[in-house]
């Protein structure tokens, strides 16, 4: 553990302070309290259930999210304090000295990081979670909620993960649990303002999904359901556009709403036989969202003339804006906008930092970008051309500016102020970026005239 600041202030009189937080958690109690005769409040482990079998019409959980929270070690803050105030009257909670973990479903594998090989190993022994320990104890709590719900009962599943494997464990469980998914939604629950979001690339939105105890077909066929997920995820992708989600969140809703579709089948196969697990069909979702989104952000037309390397670096800044970002979940964005990202980065605006990777804006860049000829070729990467432009542009070299983009011939393209337009769009008010971008756009029109006298001339003395 770390530690962290708080994300509301206790002595301010808001909605954060001391006093509303109070009277917050005093409501919910009174609510509590006021259903106690329908209410029976248990501590049991979700992976083995006390109640009979087809027992309840519905079940909600929230289950762990994989490895966002060690959940036990935070929980010891309040457990040591509460098993000197009341332990007394729940006797039957508090009969551990800190917090229960062995049944704990969680993946912590981040412990070792950074620890010396002895250490590793005595920790390995005793503490150690793995993806795998997760997704067979997700799966075994599914099937608890399978056993113990009705025929017709009605399942919610509310999960939240930014990363793939996240996701694949979640899917897996869910999928081998017999429950199916029929439906599934983003609903933004997580503070703009909380510390969390401000630096990292984190969600605003968790998913719901309704699961159903429903017969499921054997076998889907991998190109036939492909086909089934592109038909049914194009109208869902329009209908989130619209709704306003984007980014990160874009990926996660649309992973969602593509195991209603997988989730139809016992299992999933290709012509040759090979059963196919959600990771594979993890990475098709992410192709066909990245090539809708791409249009989506450029306003359509131009997507088909940009390289991969541009189409990736407008699908990061919407996806994860200026974050850092784990590398496995970078490499995804990566293939899904055809590169490779061990290929290119530490070369030109794709930064690895240990396990991070960092795509730099132009003012991450200008020591490097002052050293850059103005065109080795014709037409080199548009994002290069474009970061070089808005540092000129920042320090009011106008001549140079028109040159790069003459010689270039990026400066006749209607392309390139659309990529910077788009870039633009993708940003947060305060980022520098998109204060270099607007400025520089705003000024684009007489630009453009200028760059085009620019080049005739050039041709003149050619
Ligand atoms: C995403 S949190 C739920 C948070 C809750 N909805 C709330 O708003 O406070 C997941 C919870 O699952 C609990 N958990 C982990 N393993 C469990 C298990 N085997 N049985 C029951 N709960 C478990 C964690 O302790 C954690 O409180």
């Amino acid at each position: 553990m770390k530690w962290d600041y708080g994300e509301c202030n206790p002595l301010s009189s808001l909605t954060g302070s001391y006093f509303n937080q109070i009277k917050a958690i005093t409501t919910v109690i009174d609510n509590i309290v006021n259903l106690s005769p329908l209410t029976e409040v248990g501590s049991y482990s979700a992976t083995s259930l006390p109640h009979p079998d087809n027992f309840f019409d519905a079940v909600f959980t929230d289950p762990p999210y994989y490895d966002n929270f060690p959940y036990s070690d935070l929980s010891d803050f309040f457990y040591v304090w509460f098993k000197r105030t009341i332990a007394h009257i729940y006797p039957e909670l508090f009969t551990t000295s800190i917090t229960p973990r062995s049944k704990e479903i969680i993946e912590n594998l981040s412990l070792l990081r950074g620890m010396p090989k002895e250490k590793a190993i005595e920790i390995k022994k005793t503490y150690l979670k793995t993806k795998d320990f997760f997704e067979k104890n997700l799966k075994k709590s599914f099937q608890e909620i399978y056993r113990v719900l009705k025929p017709n009962g009605i399942a919610t599943v509310v999960y939240a993960h930014q990363s793939t494997p996240g996701w694949e464990t979640l899917i897996n469980s869910l999928l081998d649990s017999g429950l199916v998914v029929t439906a599934s939604w983003p609903i933004h629950t997580e503070r703009k303002a909380r510390q969390r979001a401000q630096s990292s690339a984190a969600l605003a939105s968790s998913i719901y999904m309704i699961a159903r105890k429903m017969e499921r077909k054997e076998t889907g066929w991998l190109n036939e359901v492909k086909d089934e997920i592109k038909g049914y995820i194009y109208e869902k992708l329009e209908r989130l556009w619209q709704e306003g989600i984007s980014g990160a969140d874009y990926y996660i809703a649309a992973i969602g709403s593509s195991i209603e579709i997988f989730g139809k089948y016992e299992k999933v196969m290709d012509y040759e036989g090979n059963i196919i697990r959600a990771d594979k069909l993890l990475d098709f979702v992410r192709d066909v969202v990245t090539d809708y989104a791409v249009r989506q952000i450029l306003h359509n037309g131009i997507a088909g003339e940009l390289s991969p390397l541009t189409k990736f670096y407008i699908l990061w800044r919407w996806t994860y804006k200026e974050a850092s970002v784990p590398f496995d979940d970078a490499r995804k964005l990566a293939q899904s906008t055809g590169i490779d990202l061990a290929k290119e980065w530490n070369k030109g605006f794709i930064k690895k930092e240990k396990e991070f990777i960092k795509v730099l804006g132009p003012q991450d860049r200008e020591e490097e970008l002052a050293l850059m000829p103005n065109a080795q070729s014709l037409m080199p990467e548009l994002i290069d051309v474009l970061h070089h432009v808005l540092i000129l542009w920042k320090e009011g070299k106008r001549d140079e500016m028109k040159e790069v983009l003459a010689e270039t011939g990026w400066g006749n393209k209607d392309a390139f102020y659309r990529v910077a337009q788009a870039i633009s769009e993708t940003l947060p008010l305060e980022s520098k970026e998109k204060k270099l971008l607007d400025g520089f756009l705003a000024g684009k029109e007489r630009l453009i005239t200028e760059v085009k006298q620019t080049t005739i001339q050039r041709r003149l003395f050619e």
